[in-house]
């Protein structure tokens, strides 16, 4: 098992700061998200946004892991209906009525990375889609309660697994959450289903997203040629959310937190928004 970070308090204080401005670029975005509206004029808007208002930089702009691949073109990730991840903005993308559209941002700021995402619907929700995006939605908050020290990562997957089952939809197993601080993507991979070889056991200082994809149809993946965009093999939609999740002597706490963002389900226990009165 490789090694996993234990961030000082100094470090989580950081990592919240820069996790409630990466919530924060979301929130801005929401009202600009609705029918008729291109990807590229969103990503436009928030990589603004970022540099001038937030004085940060986008840790997506230019990424390329491995320095093998093709660097990732725009500031931030929108995938609409059956693109699971990583959809490039685009002005030929234009937002129609119906349409679920995940937003994932992740900025850097003083040496350290904030990253979430969330999910929008345009206009009148389709049923499908917004079954889909709730179920997303209490999928993660299920995997984020199982944090807790003496617990392992793998009752992440377990818990992941264990609540979309009964729904008849599938999680993407090939994409994960990681651990997040002074680097981007660090150790370990967060899985959203069990698997079979031993995960880590969680300790306060860790900090990792949780961040499941789940498909209405079958999980299976297929990369467009573009380097990037990932879709459902059998194109039917595909939703998720982000956060980032720290591991405290007790449970744990969330990091990227926002005015905006949604009240947990009624079920979660371990966790309550802040008022932002
Ligand atoms: N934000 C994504 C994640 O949750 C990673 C996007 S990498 C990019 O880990 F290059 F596609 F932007
Ligand atoms: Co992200
Ligand atoms: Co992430």
């Amino acid at each position: 098992m490789a090694k996993i970070t234990i961030h000082t308090p100094e470090e989580i204080e950081a990592m919240r700061r820069v996790g409630s401005e990466a919530a924060d670029l979301l929130d801005f975005i929401t009202p600009h998200v609705k029918a008729g509206v291109s990807t590229l004029a969103l990503d436009e808007l928030m990589l603004d946004y970022t540099v001038n208002v937030l004085k940060a930089k986008s840790a997506c702009l230019g990424y390329n892991p491995g320095g093998n691949g093709i660097p990732y073109p725009r500031a931030t990730c929108i995938s609409v209906n059956n693109v699971i991840c990583h959809g490039i903005p685009s002005e030929k993308k234009i937002l129609k009525n119906g349409d679920i559209v995940n937003i994932d941002v992740t900025i850097e700021k003083d040496g350290f990375f904030g990253d979430n995402s969330r999910m929008f619907i345009i206009g009148k929700p389709t049923i499908a889609g917004k079954r889909l995006v709730d179920a997303t939605w209490g999928c993660m908050w299920a995997g984020i309660e199982e944090v807790r020290p003496g617990k392992c990562f793998n009752d992440i997957g377990i818990a992941c697994h264990n609540f979309v089952k009964p729904m008849g939809l599938s999680i993407v197993h090939e994409y994960g959450g990681h651990g997040i601080g002074r680097v981007f993507h660090g150790e370990p991979h967060v899985c959203h289903v069990p698997i079979s070889t031993p995960t880590a056991k969680f300790e306060p200082g860790m900090i990792f997203t949780v961040e499941p994809m789940v498909n209405a149809g079958k999980r299976h993946i297929m990369d467009l040629n573009d380097g990037w965009t990932v879709v459902t093999k059998d194109r039917s939609l595909s939703a998720q959310w982000e956060l980032e999740v720290v591991v405290t002597e007790t449970g744990y706490d969330i990091l990227t937190v926002s005015k905006g963002m949604p009240e947990p389900p009624t079920w979660v226990k371990g966790w309550k928004k802040p008022s932002f009165d």
